[in-house]
């Protein structure tokens, strides 16, 4: 497969439109066969639900060159699930799992030549969504649906690569007890933005969440989750029902278990704690793993033994073991890797 000639070692994390989308209808309590299209543009009526209401939800995964050159995406069934499972809060009608992964493996297919070659660095991102299309002006749910796959290919989340980040603890919450914090809504995002650029405005690189309830735990940033090194090699990891089950978080605790030998541990993480761990990472497709070095709390500053240079070394071979994975390189669990052919 001849590959685009982009700059796949300076990607940034942004949109590149790439050539097909995959499109699919929701009508009349049925979806659609759906298609494959060119057209990069959604027209939309101006009362449509997800203009109104917000009533939209998303994914994310990506797809990988491996070491053999093979095109391989990860763990895509779990996406179809998680989604399966934001659109039943959201009310809205759920996409066929195992059409997910049908339509993830005709996009990345039809995208071929935008899956970064192996070694740069880089990836192709899916996004596959789902919103509100009808006319809604009492606040109801939609009628009518559409899911759609873009895909962009896409370099490292943070600026900077693997540099360690500085986060702030957040004066605002992320997501309420029995709220929408578990599910993948649009609308958890549209939140954070008042937070993330008051944040950047000041200089850190990402917010650390609280629990809304007592704001004495923690939950995790705006798009990862967090993952935890003790002193003695543990990893650790909030438990907490208003966080997202983050996909990359639960495959590095296979990882870590299964593959590195090391204690893992999921309960709650008091913000008291915080100075007590030798090492800190926020795990997501997009982060992958980025190591943080400093966490600020209202001007005091907890600082990560691991230093600000790089990641520290479980951290680092948690990131190895996972990319080295996902890149062919190390045997995977049954069912993480599926090949486009
Ligand atoms: N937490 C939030 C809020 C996210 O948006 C994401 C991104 O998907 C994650 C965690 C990481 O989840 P995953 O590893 O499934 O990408
Ligand atoms: C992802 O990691 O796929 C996400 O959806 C995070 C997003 C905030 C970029």
């Amino acid at each position: 497969m001849e590959k685009k000639n982009l700059d796949w070692a300076n990607i940034g994390f942004g949109y590149v439109q790439t050539e097909k989308r995959y499109v699919s209808n929701y009508k009349d309590g049925a979806w659609d066969e759906g298609v494959l299209t060119e057209d990069a543009n959604v027209v939309l009526n101006e009362c449509a639900g997800v203009l109104q209401y917000a009533q939209t939800c998303f994914e994310g995964l990506k797809a990988y060159t491996t070491v053999d050159g093979r095109t391989v995406t990860f763990r895509p069934d779990m996406n179809a699930q998680r989604m399966f499972d934001t659109a039943k809060r959201l009310e809205m009608p759920t996409f066929p799992k195992e059409r997910f992964v049908d339509a993830v493996k005709q996009v990345i297919k039809a995208n071929e030549s935008y899956v970064p070659p192996f070694g740069s660095g880089a990836s192709l991102y899916l996004r596959p969504y789902m919103f509100g299309t009808n006319p809604v002006i009492g606040v109801k749910p939609a009628t009518e649906y559409q899911f759609r796959i873009f895909t962009t290919p896409v370099g490292p989340y943070f600026k900077g690569g693997v540099k360690p980040l500085t986060l702030c603890i957040s004066d605002f919450d992320r997501a309420a007890p029995n709220g929408t914090g578990h599910i993948k809504a649009g609308l958890n995002y549209a939140m954070s933005l008042h937070a993330i650029v008051s944040a950047h405005n000041a200089g850190y690189d990402e917010n650390m969440y609280l629990d809304a309830a007592t704001r004495t735990k923690v939950e995790e940033t705006g798009g990862a989750n967090f993952l935890f090194v003790t002193k003695d090699n543990k990893v650790v990891t909030p438990k907490s029902s208003s966080i997202l089950p983050s996909i990359t978080r639960r495959s590095l605790m296979v990882v870590a278990k299964e593959y590195l030998g090391l204690e893992v541990e999921e309960r709650e993480i008091f913000k008291e704690e915080l100075s007590d761990f030798a090492e800190c990472g926020l795990c997501g497709t997009a982060a992958v793993i980025s190591p943080v070095g400093k966490i600020v709390d209202h001007g005091k500053e907890i600082c990560l033994p691991s230093g600000m240079t790089e990641m520290g070394p479980i951290t680092k071979k948690l990131y190895e073991t996972l990319t080295g994975i996902q890149m062919g390189k190390i045997e995977a669990p049954e069912g993480w890797i599926v090949e486009i052919k």
